[in-house]
């Protein structure tokens, strides 16, 4: 008996946890920033007061975007986006941290429309004290338009690792011991946003943005930052995370079997790779391109 109450109190305290995550209003973490009403945080069907789904929609008029109410030091952010679907050619959905000024810290992933039934791209790069120019694009191994799928950043002292569902796709390692500046001392914020750039998007810019399609809408829900280290302070390194420091995920570093999901990914879905770009770099890569 004793053990089938423990089963029961399980399964309810399970289906809890996930009620609670599904019911996470979005305005507690994010604020609408631009858009002038074209970004909504709305409800589930059967709740339409609450706001489990933001959306961010683009017409020719204008885009929208949000951001984070907190700035981070450091953290494991998940969210769930919902891309565009359809006919989303020359529209780009980015979702980022970024610190502000000059020399600014900014991780990215840039969602690249296209063609209904084409693949999207996800553009991504990573900033360190204002220098970027290390881009690496993927395609994805499923359609991000049908379902909500989760997008992932880790940010700990040692490495950034991006993931898409869980799979680590890209990972930047601090490599300071090599003087190559790592962000670490910077409070980035995340930002969201959806614009046309149908001047490069799609198929270099051959593919225009089909305006009798707008609005085009991407939806997200699920943000988590309860693994992130709120800061006070943007230009100092004071954050809640600081009586803390054992989190699991501070530490956090790829294993052989990651290292193996990286590979995986990168033999099959990256399209572009900046370390291995010889017309753009013709006197040689960027120093974090070759192993120490
Ligand atoms: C769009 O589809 C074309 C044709 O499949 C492909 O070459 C391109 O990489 C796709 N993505 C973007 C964003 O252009
Ligand atoms: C590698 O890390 C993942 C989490 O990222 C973990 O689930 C897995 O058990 C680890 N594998 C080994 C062999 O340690």
């Amino acid at each position: 008996m004793g053990n089938k109450m423990v089963m029961i109190s399980f399964v309810v305290v399970g289906s809890l946890l996930m009620a609670a995550m599904a019911d996470v209003d979005l305005s507690r973490d994010l604020e609408i920033t631009w858009g002038d009403g074209r970004a909504r945080m709305v409800g589930n069907n059967n709740n339409d007061n609450d706001g489990h789904i933001l959306k961010l929609s683009l017409d020719r008029d204008s885009g929208s975007g949000f951001r984070s109410r907190n700035q981070y030091l450091f953290g494991k952010i998940d969210v769930q986006i919902k891309l565009v679907p359809g006919n989303s050619a020359g529209t780009v959905t980015a979702y980022y941290l970024s610190s502000l000024g000059l020399t600014h810290d900014e991780i990215d992933f840039e969602f690249l429309g296209n063609l209904s039934g084409e693949p999207y791209i996800v553009h991504t790069n990573i900033y360190s004290q204002g220098k970027g120019d290390r881009e690496q694009q993927f395609y994805l191994w499923f359609d991000p338009t049908k379902n909500f799928h989760t997008y992932s950043i880790l940010w700990n002292p040692h490495n950034i690792i991006l993931y898409v569902d869980g799979t680590p796709i890209r990972v930047f390692k601090n490599m300071e011991s090599r003087r190559i500046p790592y962000p670490k001392s910077q409070a980035m914020r995340v930002y969201s946003s959806i614009w046309n750039a149908d001047q490069w998007a799609t198929r270099g810019g051959a593919v225009k943005t089909d305006w009798t399609q707008a609005p085009f809408v991407a939806s997200y829900r699920n943000f988590n930052a309860l693994h992130a280290c709120i800061s006070t302070n943007s230009s100092s390194s004071s954050s809640s995370c600081s009586s803390h420091q054992q989190q699991p995920w501070m530490k956090h570093s790829l294993n052989a079997s990651g290292e193996a999901m990286i590979n995986w990914v990168q033999k099959n879905f990256m399209i572009y790779n900046y370390c291995t770009d010889t017309q753009r770099f013709p006197r040689g890569f960027p120093p974090e391109c070759s192993s120490p």
